[in-house]
């Protein structure tokens, strides 16, 4: 027992530690169990580490008019995808650019973003972006071919949230791939909205390697007497079933190794053959299952 429970425990009046007793024995025999098993340890171990990043206190404060969960996905499919070149339409008061950016700080890995509006009405402090931000004053589709311009390459990322009306989400939607990297993930927007909705069903539908992945965020709110916005729908570039080996391959060669990616490895995972059965591989490694 650490110190400070063994404090709290001496201090307990000796009924209440009769009560407590046969509970405390149980925790303690399960955690010598698992201290004894160092998958586990190193588990627990690198959660105790992790730390909130920087860029969430932005979050629920960023001037837009997304909804929490949309911010908090936004952020985190940013964090998770690790984009290098985002795309922007839509900027208003840049709220959403704003969570976009700092994502990309957080990431550390160099990601841009240029966000496009005929009228942006940014008034925070630019260094809230880090450096990551670049503005064009202009309309989609026309003004996507400048934006493509200030970063090096396709863009990885794109959010689309400018005029909910089917003609222009539709333009923005084509106008955005034309410049959109072979693997990007596009989001768009009050996508409850019947007139953006359907732009997306056309789109995707002419386009075999346009996939829909769905409504990622799926709470709807009216907004005025009509239509319904609000939504996050998440579309993907690129063939249909995605290939792992070229994300993970970098990592394996800056380690020195092979990829895993062998079909005498299919059933092997660290925590299944140490303590379950090991895996065909592993038998023949010598893994036995740890008692
Ligand atoms: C819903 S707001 C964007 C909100 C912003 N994404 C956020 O959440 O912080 C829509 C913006 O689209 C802009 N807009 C209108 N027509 C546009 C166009 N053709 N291209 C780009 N932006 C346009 C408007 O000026 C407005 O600022």
């Amino acid at each position: 027992m650490n110190e400070t429970i063994l404090r709290t425990w001496r201090r307990l009046p000796l009924p209440v530690k009769q009560q407590l007793r046969p509970i405390a024995e149980r925790v303690q025999t399960a955690g010598k169990r698992i201290r004894r098993q160092p998958v586990v340890n190193q588990l627990a171990e690198s959660r105790f580490k992790l730390q909130l990043p920087a860029g969430l206190s932005t979050v629920p404060y960023a001037p837009s008019e997304m909804s929490l969960e949309e911010r908090l996905f936004l952020y985190s499919l940013v964090r998770g995808c690790a984009p290098r070149r985002v795309l922007e339409v839509g900027t208003s008061e840049g709220g959403s650019a704003l969570i976009i950016s700092a994502a990309l700080n957080d990431n550390d890995n160099g990601g841009q973003i240029v966000t496009v509006d005929p009228l942006p009405r940014i008034e925070l402090d630019p260094a809230q972006f880090h450096g990551r931000l670049h503005i064009v004053r202009g309309f989609s589709p026309e003004a996507i071919s400048t934006a493509a311009e200030m970063v090096d390459g396709p863009f990885d990322f794109i959010v689309i949230d400018g005029v909910h009306i089917h003609d222009q989400a539709r333009k923005d939607l084509e106008g955005a791939l034309a410049h959109a990297d072979e693997h990007a993930f596009i989001l768009l927007h009050d996508s409850f909205h019947f007139g953006v909705s359907e732009a997306i069903r056309e789109v995707v539908e002419q386009e075999p390697r346009l996939h829909d992945c769905g409504y990622v965020c799926n709470r709807p709110r009216p907004v005025g007497d009509l239509a319904t916005h609000a939504g996050f729908r998440l579309l993907r570039w690129g063939p249909e079933v995605v290939d792992p080996l070229p994300l993970v391959a970098p990592m394996w060669e800056s380690l020195g190794k092979v990829p895993p990616h062998d079909p005498a490895l299919i059933n092997h995972d660290i925590y299944w053959c140490q303590y379950v059965e090991p895996c065909a591989r592993c038998q023949a490694l010598g893994v036995v299952v740890a008692t």
